[in-house]
């Protein structure tokens, strides 16, 4: 795949800082912050080519949405889904948490379509809503799928803070997850291992979105730049950094704004992303130049 440009994964992070600072200073369910955030995703999503659609949902007296993404072409018997949360905490702007995985998600998908990707395979990309109360909008969209809905389904990758500030580089491990996982954590692994990163595997159990498609035996993967956790002394020496330090100290705080990212790791992870979308969804022989 094309790298994609740092810069633009960067404007859509401002652009998400800039509708928090115009909403009351969030983006999370329920509040006008997070309407708007998905009114700009979808918004760029439809001028380049791909068929949006909104699912509706309630929680806490409050409707939510799930933003669905389909790039038209491929066998959608065979569909790989790439996801994240669009939502964030009512504490601050949620860009680490959760703009980097909605940001990177979205310049692949603009990258996508900016290349006419040719794939054999279909590829569908998810921002979720209201993760932040307890993952409900992936299982609430998981769950408005039928048994064959679901099956056409064979993989589904989650980015939820993909660029912490004093960054890990973790591929979610399969220990747990369905069958197929394995292959997913290898493709992610390989990436960074042709980038020259080294990585970590670690258990993300229920902690995000991929939980809901784990559930419904989909096979499930993803990347992580760590969040509350404290970076160890070994990690440090290998990646940079501060040791005994928070890897996202600014974690469902006030100060998860735009200068909350480091951009050298949510630039190899937007990659990480991109190549699993065109290994998993478009062969060489069709791709375009
Ligand atoms: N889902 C958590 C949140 O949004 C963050 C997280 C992501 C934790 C991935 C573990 C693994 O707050
Ligand atoms: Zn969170
Ligand atoms: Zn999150
Ligand atoms: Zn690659």
């Amino acid at each position: 795949p094309p790298t994609i440009p740092t810069a633009n994964i960067q404007a859509h992070l401002t652009e998400l800082g800039k509708i928090a600072a115009a909403n009351g200073g969030n983006r999370a369910h329920g509040r006008p912050g997070y309407k708007a955030s998905v009114d700009y995703v979808k918004g760029k999503l439809d001028a380049a080519g791909f068929r949006t659609t909104v699912h509706t949902f309630t929680q806490s007296g409050a409707t939510g949405y799930n933003l669905i993404a389909d790039w038209p072409g491929g066998d959608e018997n065979n569909t790989i889904m790439f996801g994240g949360h669009l939502d964030g905490v009512t504490a601050g702007a949620g860009i680490n948490d959760n703009g980097t995985g909605s940001s990177g998600l979205l310049e692949v998908a603009l990258t996508v379509a900016k290349q006419q990707l040719k794939t054999t395979k279909h590829l569908r990309f998810g921002w979720w809503g209201a993760e932040e109360l307890g993952l409900i909008g992936s299982t609430r969209w998981v769950a408005s799928l039928s048994a064959a809905q679901k099956a056409q389904i064979k993989a589904y990758l989650n980015f939820d803070m993909i660029g912490s500030p004093n960054p890990g580089y973790f591929v979610y491990s399969s220990a747990g997850q369905p069958t197929g996982s394995a292959a997913l954590t290898t493709l992610l692994e390989n990436y960074f291992r042709g980038a020259g990163v080294q990585t970590e595997q670690t258990s993300v159990g229920g902690r995000s979105d991929h939980a809901a498609f784990a559930r419904a035996g989909i096979a499930t993967g993803g990347t992580f730049t760590g969040a509350e956790g404290r970076k160890t002394a070994a990690q440090a020496q290998k990646w940079g950094g501060t040791a005994n330090q928070a890897y996202d100290p600014c974690y469902h705080r006030s100060c998860d704004g735009v200068n909350n990212v480091n951009a050298t790791a949510l630039s190899r992870n937007t990659n990480a992303i991109a190549h699993a979308v065109w290994t998993l969804t478009a062969p060489a022989a069709l791709r375009s130049a």
